[in-house]
């Protein structure tokens, strides 16, 4: 980005446009960054290495808010004022028991987000009111599963950690250690990543002053799509179709062959491995051990039959294809993988609204027209 507050770009300029605006740098953050070469994220200076199985996401959402790791003082405040947000509204209760049991999970959280936004948000974004969206995303998502399948909303457990307080919202019972690890190293691993499609549709809206709500609402739309967030559960479909690892090259060469993407593979950014599915494929590990073996047959023989299909061009795995593993180890439908992710990242949308209104300039880039000049308007009865 030019000084000015203008977009630019990372690409030679002698070299054709791609479109996707791929290597157009369109804000500055110190949030996190992408290295899509070396395949390194970093949070605000920490590798996320160092970060997925010690860190806490309490204390990630405190880095990217206040911009530093928080004490054992601080780490407390910010949990103490998430569990006071773990509030259901009625007007968002009402809203939830009104929508379709067949209603995209997304679909919900978008929904309730936006009526808990009309009822409670005003004026421009704050710290407390990203506190106050994160800590709720989980009791939105939580209290829509419960309803859709017959059952009332629990109440929050102040006690409980984001994480465990999640799982035990969902399922009303004491949320098993091991489980609670590994969603929270989930949460850490997703909650921000540079420039994607989400967090780029929060800033547009945040830059146009805009309300908090409102940024979030378009980026949980943003992130719905399977080219972005939307990619686990089809990387589950697809496990569950292949079953076996005798079917997994078959399949896929099938697959390819009809011009299929497979889920959980490519990156417009990583040109080498993501560190997060690095991350995640130990954690599959050890969170399910015989639906690791599938997994990891079928990532072989992916990659190796992306390659034999355009040997120029390697892919790499992405996160969402162990997120799948993950996610369903701790007994999370999967089509609650997306809405989970955004658990996870609205720490980052809301770090990015902030930092967006802290700097802003209306981000409003220009079209290349390609349509006709100067047609003659017909009248409608002479058309
Ligand atoms: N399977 C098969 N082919 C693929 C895949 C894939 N998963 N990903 C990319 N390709 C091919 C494309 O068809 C294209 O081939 P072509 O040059 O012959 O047309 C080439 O690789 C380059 O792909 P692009 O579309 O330019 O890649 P782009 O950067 O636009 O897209 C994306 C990245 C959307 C992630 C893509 O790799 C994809 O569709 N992956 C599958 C969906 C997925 O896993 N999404 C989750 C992404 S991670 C996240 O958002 C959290």
């Amino acid at each position: 980005m030019t000084p000015d507050g203008n977009l630019s770009a990372t690409v030679d300029p002698g070299k054709p446009r791609k479109g996707g605006l791929e290597g157009v740098v369109a804000a500055t953050t110190a949030l996190s960054k992408v290295e899509g070469t070396t395949g390194r994220l970093i949070y605000h200076g920490y590798n996320i290495h160092s970060l997925a199985r010690t860190a806490s996401f309490e204390e990630i959402a405190h880095l990217l808010w206040f911009g530093h790791l928080p004490n054992v003082t601080e780490l407390s405040d910010l949990k103490a004022r998430l569990a006071a947000e773990r509030t259901l509204p009625d007007a968002v209760l009402g809203v939830l028991r009104a929508l379709p049991a067949t209603t995209e999970p997304m679909d919900a959280l978008r929904t309730a987000a936006s009526a808990w936004g009309a009822a409670a948000i005003t004026g421009k974004p704050t710290t407390d009111q990203a506190i106050a969206i994160t800590a709720r995303f989980p009791v939105f998502l939580a209290a829509f599963q419960r309803l859709r399948n017959g059952m009332e909303p629990l109440e929050p457990r102040a006690e409980l950690d984001h994480a465990a307080n999640y799982l035990y919202l969902l399922n009303g019972q004491e949320p098993e250690e091991q489980h609670v690890k590994a969603l929270n190293a989930y949460l850490v691993l997703l909650a921000d990543h540079g420039m994607n499609a989400s967090t780029f549709t929060a800033r547009i809206v945040a830059s146009t002053e805009s309300d908090i709500a409102s940024a979030v609402v378009a980026a949980v739309g943003a992130l719905k799509g399977p080219l972005h967030g939307g990619a686990p559960s089809k990387v589950q479909d697809m496990l569950r179709a292949i079953g076996t690892v005798e079917n997994a090259e078959p399949w896929l060469r099938h697959a390819l062959a009809h011009g299929d993407r497979l889920p959980g593979f490519g990156h417009r950014v990583y040109k080498a491995e993501d560190p997060r599915a690095e991350e995640q494929r130990e954690m599959a590990r050890v969170a399910d051990p015989r639906e690791f073996v599938l997994a990891r047959r079928v990532e072989e023989l992916a990659l190796a039959l992306l390659d034999e299909q355009k040997p120029g061009r390697r892919l790499y795995t992405n996160v969402e294809f162990y997120t799948a593993v993950m996610l369903a180890s701790v007994g999370l439908p999967s089509d609650l993988f997306t809405a989970t992710f955004a658990v996870s990242r609205v720490a980052g949308w809301t770090a990015h609204i902030l930092e967006q209104i802290n700097n802003n300039r209306l981000i409003r880039p220009e079209s290349e027209y390609t349509g006709p000049y100067d047609v003659p308007f017909v009248p409608l009865e002479a058309r």
